[in-house]
């Protein structure tokens, strides 16, 4: 999609947004929210999104109904769109929403799909007022969470640690920022037990992938952001039961969310370091996997029982996370991670889990989520889970010892904060926004979502001004 802006609307084709209360109503459209009502007039076709009451609708109203829009225009086959924003949303961030919107809904995964959907459209927005470098940061924001949905509904046997570690030395290429790999030689030398035990089964061998942007303002602070790239969960030893597994190319979300904020990192330009870290492995059944049972010692030289190998994503991000604690001293860490299926039992699929151990950064966090649209829910951290997560036989185990299912996205949570040493963190548990099971809904798209990349851009573009 080649979107641009303009002063006056020259195609044929245009979409526009109504309120229930518009002083000029469409015949038979009452202008509710999500709905759409197509006009012909002469030679003009004109799409009518609705935004449904004008003192209740929000910039998520306009993302969805732009998406819509934009896809009822696909679907009658126009190639050439106009977009007119309502004058009742002025404000730059209602048109920022709009583009989301556009952006992200002529998304769909059709990569093995014979006959492709028409994407080759060009789309002017109408303003007088809304400026190129604005337009150019949303539609990077946009592409980077595009790419990060193409990664997720990639084949597991293509999307391996080492092509993830690929994607990022790319990214290294055209964006301000550096990249190391540790291959799974370095990761045993180092002590990242955990990460080369769950590794272990796999032909495809875990890596960890750092990458370095540097903030061209002096002395400012570093934001760690660590993404779980499971690349495939079978659950190893434990494997998951049909039913459970068949989506689980998606337990490297978190992972691609990083790699795609870094892909428009230059255009965020965020007035704080940051260093993205991707703890990378095949969680696989093999007679070489880690076994339930076994002890192993993490990176900050705790030890670990572990009971159940399929819960394996708070292993890779305990040694990612004290190996980054140790090397960049950072101020605060964000992991995102497909950590747990209750989170889904808990907030469903449209709002992710947000675990932390410092209030500012909750708080901040939470507001991102609300402005951007990729919402979060605070879980409480009590020392009852922390004590859920001790072994008899080792400093921590990997399941917790409650229930079958009790509590089990906040003991998860409970076991990763052991490894943060005292630094402000917050754990995102995306499992139920990374991947979208049911239809397509506007500007979510089937499959991959992209969930986090427009949290993060929101949250690390504005860090010091929040
Ligand atoms: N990758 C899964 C979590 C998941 C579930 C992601 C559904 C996406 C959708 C994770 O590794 C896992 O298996 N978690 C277990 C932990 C349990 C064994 C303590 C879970 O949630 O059941
Ligand atoms: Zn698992
Ligand atoms: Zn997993």
């Amino acid at each position: 999609m080649i979107l641009t802006l303009a002063k006056k609307s020259k195609s044929s084709t245009c979409i526009e947004f109504i309120t229930k209360d518009s002083i000029n109503p469409i015949q038979d459209f009452d202008g509710e929210a999500g709905q759409i009502a197509v006009r012909y007039l002469e030679a003009q076709t004109l799409i009518y999104c609705g935004l449904g009451d004008v003192a209740k609708y929000t910039t998520a109203t306009l993302r969805r109904a732009s998406a819509v829009g934009l896809q009822r225009a696909k679907s009658l086959k126009r190639t050439s769109i106009s977009v007119i924003p309502p004058v009742c949303a002025a404000q730059q961030e209602s048109v920022d929403a709009i583009i989301e919107g556009l952006m992200l809904g002529d998304y769909s995964f059709s990569t093995y799909k014979p006959i492709k959907p028409q994407s080759a459209l060009s789309v002017e927005l109408i303003s007088k007022s809304y400026t190129q470098k604005r337009l150019d940061r949303i539609m990077s924001i946009c592409y980077g969470t595009n790419y990060a949905r193409a990664l997720v509904n990639e084949n597991a046997h293509i999307v391996t640690p080492e092509y993830l570690a690929h994607h990022a030395r790319a990214i290294s290429q055209s964006q301000k920022c550096s990249v190391t790999i540790l291959d799974e030689t370095q990761l045993q030398a180092q002590g990242l037990n955990l990460i080369c035990a769950v590794g272990s089964g796999s032909a495809t061998p875990p890596r960890l992938i750092i990458l370095k942007y540097t903030s061209p303002k002096p002395n400012a602070p570093t934001v760690a952001i660590i993404g779980k790239g499971i690349t495939f969960d079978s659950g190893g030893q434990n494997l998951k039961p049909t039913g459970s597994i068949e989506t689980m190319r998606c337990d490297m979300a978190g992972a691609a969310a990083v790699l795609g904020f870094f892909s428009s990192i230059n255009e965020i330009n965020p007035s704080v370091n940051i260093i993205g870290v991707i703890p990378s492995a095949h969680n696989a059944i093999d007679s070489l996997s880690y076994f339930p049972g076994d002890i192993y010692t993490a990176y900050n030289k705790k030890t670990v029982e572990i009971n159940n190998t399929d819960a394996e994503g708070r292993l890779v991000l305990a040694d990612a996370i004290s190996y980054t604690i140790d090397k960049h001293k950072p101020d605060a860490i964000i992991d995102l991670a497909t950590l747990t299926g209750g989170i889904l039992v808990a907030l469903g699929d449209t709002i992710a889990g947000l675990f932390c151990n410092n209030d500012a950064l909750a708080n901040k966090l939470f507001t991102a989520g609300e402005t951007s649209g990729e919402r979060l829910w605070r879980f409480p951290l009590y020392p009852e889970y922390t004590e859920a997560m001790k072994s008899d036989c080792a400093d921590l185990r990997n399941s917790s010892k409650l229930k079958k299912g009790w509590a089990s996205s906040i003991t998860g949570a409970a076991f990763i904060q052991e490894f943060v040493a005292g630094t402000p963190w917050a754990h995102l548990d995306i499992a139920g926004t990374a991947f979208n099971e049911g239809e397509a809904k506007g500007e979510i798209p089937k499959y991959g979502t992209g969930f986090g990349v427009r949290l993060l851009a929101q949250h690390l573009g504005n860090y010091l001004s929040e």
